[in-house]
């Protein structure tokens, strides 16, 4: 019954008939697009000029509608629309001649911007398969730990059958590893007046455990266009169950969600393909009275996907963190992704690396860092999910369905927005950007030796693994208390910055630098930093290749971008907007450097075109700082001939007329011995431009004995004399081979014990270099990169150790199938109360 009941509606023939605001989309005999019209035009005068039916308006961003109209028309209304936009283009080039238009044209020049849509099957739920095997026996508890867990049950009258194993909200195994959120709640802080908006593939709202604490009003299903955003499909439970992490009620129903007297509504938008216009709708849908969207979904984590909201849900989100919440603007969680097995990374996302979401990845039970979690210097905090044999314990689908085996980093996100919540009902006044920096000011930093880690210039630690740490409820509560309400945000764009050089390949980096004065961010209005974004242009053969860095004028690095194996698009970085968290709290004034690297040494090849960098902060005077404007087309506009030449420089690398650079390294690498050896001419101008530390503080040696330095391992040996290249031309095809063999063993080597990305890719490295010793002469902390080393080999012993939720998965972002589901019910129906 349910499974003929999700084919009918899979194929969508069976219609809600239900009145709403969001009419059904019929795109099987329709077109449909979206309009932006300036505040003069009329949608029904442009419907009505346009030969086409209007829609309505795109949720809630004002000035946009959308149209429709028969496919058989719509040739007809492109070439108006490419009419009207010509004319628009052409008038904003301030050429003079005008377009004569007739009369029903000149009524069309309302229209600001237009875009046909398409429905996009696209955003993948982030919880890993999760293949049961028999679950590894529990650890003992901790008998102290488990009477003080009933005495706080007790106290707080917390009699759900399923609390005792909730272990994210008190661990009596591993003692300390929870959100530390009871003493919260023992103050009466349970969430209260907070609502929090599941986007998702549905919500159960007639789960006993859901039913208290669902606000319909800010619930609606944009798959089925329904005001009920019920689970219709098999699999649609993970909504759900993200529901339960958040706003189960204390009841006599499974166990309790983080914020348990909050309210949780649910948005319905993954269980059918969708439209951008309707993807925009749900992120502001009830964005006045819904003020966290939790959102475990994104693009796929498949390590080859790099892909970004489109302008229109871009602009919905700008709108949320603008209007929303009485303009203190929404709160937007999302879950970092699971592809950390196949080298993905966060920056790859343009939901996770946006600056109005905050991100957040994954750490298990035991501490540990789960082998599916991203890293990326995007991601926020982390907080608790699945791995060492156990996972989140939740509602399911169901009147009073439990869950035990819920995980990913789509568990962990909602443990994160429910401790928001909690915030919020605390301090219902905090901003989207209070809310930032409250996690920031609070998370709790986890294995700070492992070499991950930064200072940062406001005194935390960073990590791209773990970003600032791991939540802290009771922390982030104390603060959100007695919080300064920060002031509004300023920002400071650079020119587009013209690199236009290729990218060498091997132990070297093509470094572009951009100098920010004091005076640059007095006029931006800027205080100091919160997120750093960097614009930027490369051209590639194979965009797997490539990997950028971004080094403050303070010596923080962040790793913008990694190396990915699995991804051979044809392509590099088109507009792509990198985000850094790890800035936070510098001042900006100095200078910036973009390095890009290209470490793999093949056919694949390509050039840096450009970049700016785009800086967002604390103003100066909040009551000057204006709102930045929406997110435009033309944000990305730009001549290569109007842009400012950006200081460039090769990283060790020969100069760019001595040899060309493929053969030369392919030669001197595997004969190329000690840094030491290496004359400093070749490349002293270059070098001696680069910040050389990564600790904060350290000086930038501009010495050019450092032109040693390397990123990259001894393995790949420094790149030096071009006269030595000389020398070595008939070595040429017996090194090369030498070579490859070696590249390969490393990088299999590499591959069978890396459990995420990043910067394992430096780390990793790192650690040969520490055995070779280079690094005593290297202006870089040589501790940090010992300690890389340790790390490395702390996790390596993990994934042995994690039956649970395997990395070997073939589609590890994938949510599990509906027999698969059926199957654990089947299993695991031992720990259901019920
Ligand atoms: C956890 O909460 C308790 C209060 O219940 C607090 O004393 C303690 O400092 C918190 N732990 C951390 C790591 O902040
Ligand atoms: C890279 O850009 C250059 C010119 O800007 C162009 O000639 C070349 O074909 C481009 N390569 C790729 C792979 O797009």
């Amino acid at each position: 019954m349910r499974l003929s009941e999700s084919a009918t509606i899979a194929f969508g023939l069976l219609c809600a008939a239900t009145a709403s605001v969001h009419p059904r989309r019929h795109y099987e005999t329709r077109n449909y697009f979206v309009v932006q019209l300036d505040e003069s035009a009329s949608p029904d005068e442009i419907a009505q000029h346009l030969g086409a039916s209007h829609e309505g308006q795109v949720g809630e961003l004002t000035q946009h509608h959308t149209f429709s109209i028969p496919k058989e028309n719509s040739a007809d209304l492109n070439t108006l629309l490419e009419h009207v936009r010509v004319r628009r283009t052409s008038r904003r080039a301030g050429e003079g001649h005008d377009i004569t238009l007739d009369k029903r044209d000149r009524s069309l020049e309302g229209i600001l911007w237009s875009q046909m849509l398409a429905p996009k099957k696209r955003l993948v739920k982030r919880a890993p398969p999760t293949n049961v095997v028999a679950r590894a026996p529990m650890k003992e508890e901790d008998p102290v730990a488990a009477q003080t867990q009933k005495r706080i049950a007790t106290s707080l009258g917390i009699t759900d059958p399923i609390f005792g194993g909730q272990w994210h909200l008190y661990n009596t195994v591993q003692v300390g590893h929870d959100l530390n959120v009871s003493g919260v709640w023992l103050e009466g802080v349970t969430g209260k007046g907070v609502i929090t908006a599941i986007v998702d593939d549905g919500l159960d709202m007639y789960s006993n455990d859901l039913k208290p604490n669902y606000f319909a009003e800010g619930s609606y299903d944009f798959n089925d266009k329904n005001p009920e955003p019920k689970p219709r499909l098999g699999d649609d439970r993970h909504g759900t169950r993200c529901a339960g992490e958040i706003g189960a009620a204390r009841n006599d129903v499974c166990g309790v969600g983080v914020a348990y007297d909050s309210q949780i509504a649910g948005i319905r938008i993954l269980s059918a393909p969708i439209d951008d216009a309707d993807e925009a709708a749900a992120i502001n849908y009830g964005f006045q009275r819904n003020d966290i969207y939790s959102c475990s979904w994104g693009p796929p984590d498949d390590g080859a996907t790099m892909e970004a909201p489109g302008i229109l849900i871009k602009r919905a989100m700008v709108n949320g963190i603008q209007n929303g919440r009485g303009g203190k603007g929404s709160i937007f969680v999302f879950a970092a992704g699971n592809g950390a097995g196949y080298d993905d990374n966060c920056n790859f996302d343009g939901y996770t690396n946006s600056i109005y979401s905050i991100t957040v990845g994954a750490i298990d039970r035991e501490g540990k860092h789960p082998s599916y979690s991203e890293s990326c210097s995007a991601q926020l905090v982390v907080a608790y999910s699945s791995g060492s044999s156990d996972a989140i314990h939740t509602t399911d689908v169901g009147t009073d369905k439990c869950y035990s085996l819920h995980g990913g980093t789509s568990a962990a996100g909602p443990l994160a927005a429910g401790t928001i919540a909690l915030a919020l009902s605390a301090r219902p006044e905090l901003t989207w950007r209070d809310a930032q920096y409250l996690m920031i000011e609070t998370a709790v930093p986890v294995h700070e030796d492992d070499g991950s880690w930064q200072v940062t210039k406001m005194g935390k630690k960073f990590s791209h693994d773990w970003g600032y740490g791991k939540v802290d409820a009771y922390s982030l509560v104390q603060l959100a208390k007695t919080w300064e309400l920060v002031k509004p945000q300023a920002w400071l764009h650079s020119p587009w910055l013209r690199v236009k050089h290729e990218i060498p390949q091997g132990n070297q980096g093509l470094a572009s630098s951009y100098e920010v004065t004091g005076d640059m961010l007095r006029q931006a209005n800027m205080e100091k930093l919160e997120h750093v974004t960097v614009t930027m242009n490369v051209n590639h053969t194979r965009r797997g290749d490539i990997s950028v860095e971004l080094r403050s004028p303070d010596g923080i690095v962040s790793h913008l971008s990694t190396a990915r194996r699995s991804d051979n698009e044809k392509a590099g970085y088109d507009d792509w907007t990198f985000m850094t968290v790890a800035h936070w709290g510098e001042s900006g004034v100095g200078k910036w450097t973009v390095i890009v690297k290209d470490t793999k040494v093949n056919d694949h090849a390509g050039e840096f075109i450009d970049w700016r960098l785009n800086l967002w902060g604390l103003s100066i005077d909040g009551s000057s700082q204006p709102l930045h404007p929406m997110p435009d087309q033309h944000d990305d506009d730009h001549s290569i001939e109007d842009a400012i030449v950006a200081t460039t420089s090769i990283h060790l690398g020969p100069t760019k007329t001595e040899a060309p650079p493929i053969p030369t390294d392919v030669i001197d690498r595997p004969v190329n011995a000690k840094p030491t050896a290496q004359p400093t001419s070749s490349s002293e101008a270059e070098t001696s431009d680069l910040p050389t530390s990564t600790k904060p503080g350290a000086t930038e040696s501009p010495s050019t004995t450092s032109s040693s330095d390397s990123f990259l391992p001894s393995f790949f040996p420094t790149f030096g004399a071009s006269k030595r290249t000389q020398a070595w031309i008939y070595a040429a095809i017996s090194s090369i081979i030498v070579f490859c063999i070696g590249l390969g063993v490393y990088f299999h080597v590499q591959r069978r014990r890396r459990l995420r990305n990043d910067p394992r890719d430096d780390y990793d490295f790192e650690m040969i270099e520490d055995e070779d010793e280079t690094q005593a002469m290297n202006g870089r902390s040589g501790r940090k990169r010992r300690r890389g080393g340790e790390l490395y080999n702390a996790f390596a012993g993990e994934s042995d150790e994690e039956p649970l939720f395997s990395d070997e998965e073939d589609e590890p972002y994938r949510d599990h199938t509906l027999s698969e589901d059926r199957e654990r019910q089947k299993n695991t129906s031992g720990d259901h109360s019920h």
